[in-house]
């Protein structure tokens, strides 16, 4: 075995805005076997990941629920960890980037960026939505498309014609949050100055650590020559100020990848690890990120940027995998083929998936296709029929008629040498990302082992008088047949692995095991280690998923703009459609009088509303975008329609518990809507 290595492994964060799907999944699992399969060498191997808690969608999915983002990214934080972990993905640390540890390493790395000269400000236009007063990421900006004229499309991309533009190239814009048409403004912004670095960024990308496929599309950028990477965002935002400003947040790609590093830091404290030595130069540690393919900008170019000025050391490699297709097709929340991991552990253990994933997975960039048919029939042929076929034809003579002894010695040698040797090549194969080629490999020996026991068919043998010596000596050759394949195994399919390793009474199996057969041991009686899946539980996971996804649709992906696109994350709001009466009777609208209406400091389209409902309810506060048409001295007592059942909208000023109904197109032109004198506040408007 070679030397001990010290490795830091991190998969991408996942964005605390939506749950878990198999997509994410992917991921977790390809880096998970990949650790596993180092720790089973014997290498000391950390595995840390993190929730990504910043961002406008986060912020404007939790103001839409009605809870503070601080709410949205606990809940979203604890959910994730539960799912990754009953996915058996073996975490050393889970943290989130909203963290004291990640504000100082960002705010450090950001003084050293300072330092380098590699800061600029100035200012630029940007589209403004002027009800809900912010700045608009390009995916909240839609309208119509300038190449091709397909309506609602986003304000980086046509999903129609595949065009990318610029969000002011767009027709008829319109603001995703509100609907209202956008304004430009102009803002104070703050850019890395990439081009600067661009020669060692170059040199970095060609010194062997991506994968050719990467490093190809990395030439093509350098080719166009970098451009500034703009790193604020104005308020209202959640993350991280820039220090200096109260007003400037940083953009949220620059403190999530920073947040491995605060993740790791947290393990450091709870293991009492030397952080340095893994993230400072010429610590003889080794350091990989798992990441997606529409991804890869970030971590190749912005990410090393950022590590180099502040005097960190760089990724040893970035491991770049493809997107996950169901049945060939993009996942579909119309098809239920969107599945969430949740709903996936519902209804199968995650060793099923684990292994189809593994068989699928290679070292390149190519999507990976989630075939349901192909995944009940593979599993049940491989895992079930091959590798625990073994140990369920052999186990139950050596419990009943050996007390449940295996014999002191093999009767074929030779046969679990053969598998011994492949040893190498399996695990290198783990090693180069080749999970499919290990796969196969594993799945070849399994086979010969079969062979062995069909040949040698214990069953008859121990019919015929005086063989009992030979049934025992050839159930010892199967059991140890197959607790090599379990090794080699181990990395994929965890929890059957813990189970096997209970059946067989031995101590956590690992690579040096390989070495040495299990002889003159007691082993526990059998129970299955795993039983096939039904293509009935497949079924519900689909049809479980279909009622999933109807419930909400959010946007959840942040702007991914220098990278290609992540299509499965695009999420819009709700489009509107047509209405059942139904539908219509559960909007509860009341009439209300305006207590008091007043302006609100730093808000220009807003003014404040204290609102009486009479006997429906305690007075509420509701924030009206009628400044532009009304002076508040003229609200004072006049009567007003409102729906009372709105969630409740956190806002920058506080909380909006409602909202008031006006006529007209907006700005000035805006007419409150008010029953004929004779109401009463808190009468139902009909
Ligand atoms: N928060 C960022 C990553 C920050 S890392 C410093 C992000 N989050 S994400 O939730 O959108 O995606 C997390 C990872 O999952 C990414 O590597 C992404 O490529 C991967 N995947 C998301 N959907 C996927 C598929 N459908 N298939 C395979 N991987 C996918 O990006
Ligand atoms: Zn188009």
């Amino acid at each position: 075995m070679t030397e001990k290595r010290k490795i830091l492994v991190t998969c991408a964060l996942p964005y605390a805005n939506g749950a878990i799907h198999l997509g994410h999944m992917v991921e977790h699992v390809q880096g998970d076997i990949w650790v596993r399969a180092m720790r089973m060498q014997g290498h000391e191997c950390w595995f840390v990941c993190a929730d990504d808690a910043h961002g406008t969608p986060i912020m404007v999915n939790a103001q839409r629920l009605g809870i503070t983002p601080e709410q949205l990214i606990a809940e979203s934080r604890e959910a994730h960890e539960e799912d990754l972990k009953d996915f058996s993905i073996s975490y050393d640390y889970y943290y989130s980037t909203h963290s004291d540890e990640n504000r100082a390493l960002v705010y450090d790395i950001y003084e050293k960026l300072k330092s380098s000269n590699l800061i600029d400000v100035r200012t630029i236009e940007q589209y403004f939505d002027p009800t809900a007063e912010m700045f608009l990421p390009d995916r909240f900006i839609k309208g119509t498309c300038p190449n091709c004229g397909a309506k609602d499309q986003y304000g980086d991309a046509c999903e129609v014609c595949s065009a990318t533009y610029n969000p002011t190239d767009l027709i008829e814009p319109y603001s995703a949050v509100t609907g209202e048409k956008p304004v430009l403004r102009e803002s104070e912004h703050y850019f890395v100055r990439l081009g600067e670095r661009q020669a060692f960024l170059e040199e970095w990308v060609n010194s062997g650590q991506l994968q050719p496929e990467v490093s190809n599309k990395l030439s093509e950028w350098f080719e166009k020559g970098l451009t500034d990477w703009d790193i604020s965002r104005d308020q209202p935002y959640f993350g991280f100020t820039i220090p200096g400003t109260d007003d400037k947040y940083f953009y949220v790609w620059v403190d999530a990848p920073v947040g491995y590093m605060a993740s790791f830091q947290r393990l450091c404290q709870e293991r009492g690890l030397d952080f340095d030595e893994f993230w400072r130069p010429g610590g003889g540690t080794e350091l990989y990120h798992f990441i997606g393919k529409d991804i890869v900008y970030f971590h190749t170019l912005f990410w090393p940027t950022m590590l180099e000025a502040a005097g960190y050391r760089l990724p040893s490699a970035v491991f770049v995998h493809g997107f996950l297709t169901v049945n060939g097709q993009k996942m579909s929340k119309s098809r239920g083929t969107f599945i969430m991991a949740r709903t996936y552990l519902e209804h199968l253990a995650p060793d099923y998936l684990r292994y189809y994933f593994a068989s699928k997975l290679g070292p390149g960039l190519a999507d990976l296709d989630l075939n349901l048919e192909d995944f009940v029939a593979r599993v049940n042929s491989d895992l079930v029929g091959k590798v625990v076929n073994i140990a369920s034809r052999c186990a139950g003579f050596i419990s009943k008629r050996f007390e449940g002894r295996l014999a002191d010695e093999l009767p074929d040698p030779a046969l679990l040498e053969k598998l011994q040797a492949a040893g190498p090549d399996i695990v290198s194969h783990f090693e180069a990302r080749d999970y499919n080629r290990a796969v196969r490999a594993i799945m070849a020996l399994a086979d010969e082992a079969n062979r062995y026991i069909d040949e040698h068919k214990p069953w008859q043998m121990i019919k015929e008088a005086g063989r009992e010596a030979e049934v025992q000596a050839v159930c010892t050759q199967g059991i140890n047949l197959f607790r090599l394949l379990m090794i080699y195994l181990k990395p994929i399919i965890p929890d059957t692995a813990v189970k096997a390793e209970a059946f067989l009474q031995v101590d956590p199996l690992t690579f040096a095991d390989l070495n040495q057969p299990l002889l003159s041991h007691e082993i526990a009686k059998f129970a299955p280690l795993i039983t096939r899946v039904d293509e009935r539980q497949v079924a519900a996971i689909v049809e479980a998923s279909r009622e999933d996804m109807q419930a909400t649709e959010q946007p959840k992906a942040e702007d991914k703009k220098p990278a290609k696109k992540d299509k499965d994350a695009k999420a819009a709001p709700e489009e509107t459609a047509t209405v059942t009466i139904d539908d219509f009777s559960k909007i509860d609208l009341r009439v209300a009088r305006v207590v008091k209406a007043e302006h609100v400091e730093g808000a220009d389209k807003l003014l404040r509303l204290e609102l009486d409902l009479g006997d429906y309810g305690p007075q509420r506060q509701v924030f009206a975008g009628i400044k532009s048409a009304y002076q508040p001295e003229a609200l004072a007592d006049r009567l007003v329609v409102v729906v009372a059942n709105l969630a409740p909208r956190k806002m920058r000023f506080g909380l909006s518990e409602g909202m008031v109904l006006a006529a007209g197109p907006g700005g000035d032109e805006l007419f409150l809507m008010a029953p004929d004198s004779g109401a009463k506040p808190g009468m139902p408007v009909k």
